[in-house]
């Protein structure tokens, strides 16, 4: 694909499809952490002389519509504070839009207009027409086929990766197309069923897989044992069983169960072949949790995306913890994606321990699970003519 880097920026029309969908709560934005992914890439453009616009989506809001509690403005207030420069949000860009060299302005929500999540073919070519190059530099959409990230690249005079798009696929390329191995896989979450696929996928690539959260409670029941009221996936049980006969995915012994899913339930550890009919299964236990820090003390390559227990009870934090622990310990190259997975890093402190921290959640997997991911595809097309 064509590079932003390898282009010259100045005075040109410069249109950036950023992931600025970042989690706000009473109009606050509670993580920063896409913004602060999109800055070198903003700062990079603004210091080559370009007229910036920034195109994002926030949220799902109704399309055709304008909903102010998906308006970008707490991002373009959040940008003028990094930048140090006013950061105007424009409503009505697509009828055009004034930027002078060295200036960036934000273009409200691409998801108020009609045609973003199909595609439109008009709409598309409305966005090209704002500008000289087209940057798509949104990793966390890229797997999305839409107006903005997909469309609008193909009639744009130059359609080009930024940076961050590039760092992605470099770092997720790094740990699954040719990785340094062993290359060990930490998948957690809550269903096996929504992480199915790529369970699947990482068990041809992967030397040892190790399973946590409630997808780990299926694994559990598909060894035979009682899980109680954990959360788990019966009719997945068959699916469970194929992986273990396929993978080598480190056991269970030990785990933390309580009586109630509550912030204020008592942990109890327990052998894992004791757990009672009353009783949920919430995190690993000490034991468990020390097999898996050592299986990744072994690693050269680590890909993790999901809790391995309620983290967010810390009551039932612990096992998350050391496994996110022994990750940043470990000298392996490591690459962690996925929204809870981020949470988790930032409740531990771990951000400067990880190789790399993808900002796609949905993207993450959908690369992980070797699918074509429709505006990287785009690229390659536009770079072939
Ligand atoms: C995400 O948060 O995963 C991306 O911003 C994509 O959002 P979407 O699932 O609403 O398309």
């Amino acid at each position: 694909v064509i590079k932003m880097k390898d282009l010259d920026l100045a005075n040109k029309r410069v249109l950036i499809r950023e992931d600025l969908n970042v989690p706000l709560k009473d109009g606050k934005i509670t993580s920063d952490a896409r913004i602060r992914a999109a800055l070198p890439t903003i700062k990079f453009a603004l210091e080559a002389g370009a007229k910036v616009i920034v195109m994002s989506h926030l949220g799902r809001p109704t399309e055709g519509q304008y909903e102010e509690e998906f308006s970008m403005k707490p991002v373009a207030d959040y940008l003028s504070e990094l930048l140090g420069q006013d950061v105007p949000l424009v409503k009505d860009w697509l009828d055009g839009v004034e930027v002078e060299a060295g200036q960036l302005v934000l273009a409200e929500n691409v998801r108020f207009n009609v045609g973003e999540k199909k595609d439109d073919e008009a709409l598309s070519k409305k966005m090209a027409a704002l500008c000289d190059i087209y940057v798509m530099d949104a990793f966390g959409t890229s797997h999305r086929a839409q107006a903005s990230t997909h469309g609008v690249g193909k009639f744009a005079p130059v359609a080009c990766a930024g940076p961050l798009l590039a760092a992605e696929l470099e770092a997720l390329g790094k740990a699954l197309d040719n990785p340094a191995r062993p290359l060990v896989a930490v998948v957690g979450g809550s269903k096996v069923s929504t992480k199915l696929t790529v369970l699947e996928s990482l068990s041809k690539v992967c030397d040892q897989l190790i399973v946590g959260g409630g997808i780990s409670n299926t694994f559990v029941a598909a060894r035979g044992h009682n899980v109680g009221l954990s959360l788990h996936e019966k009719d997945l049980i068959p699916q469970a069983q194929k992986l273990m006969a396929d993978l080598d995915i480190p056991a269970v012994t030990d785990v933390r169960v309580g009586t109630e899913f509550s912030e204020t339930a008592v942990a109890t550890v327990k052998p894992v072949d004791q757990v009672l009919d009353n009783e949920e299964i919430m995190d690993l236990g000490p034991d468990s949790a020390q097999v898996m820090a050592e299986v990744l003390k072994g690693a050269k390559t680590i890909l993790w995306n999901g809790p391995c227990g309620v983290f967010e009870f810390d009551n039932f934090s612990k096992g998350t913890e050391v496994v996110a622990q022994a990750i940043a310990d470990s000298d392996a190259f490591s690459v962690a994606g996925g929204g809870d997975t981020l949470a988790a890093i930032d409740k531990y402190g771990l951000e400067d321990k990880i190789s790399y921290i993808s900002t796609g959640g949905g993207a993450f997997l959908e690369f992980v699970e070797g699918k074509v991911l429709p505006a990287v595809d785009m690229l390659e097309k536009r770079a072939q003519n």
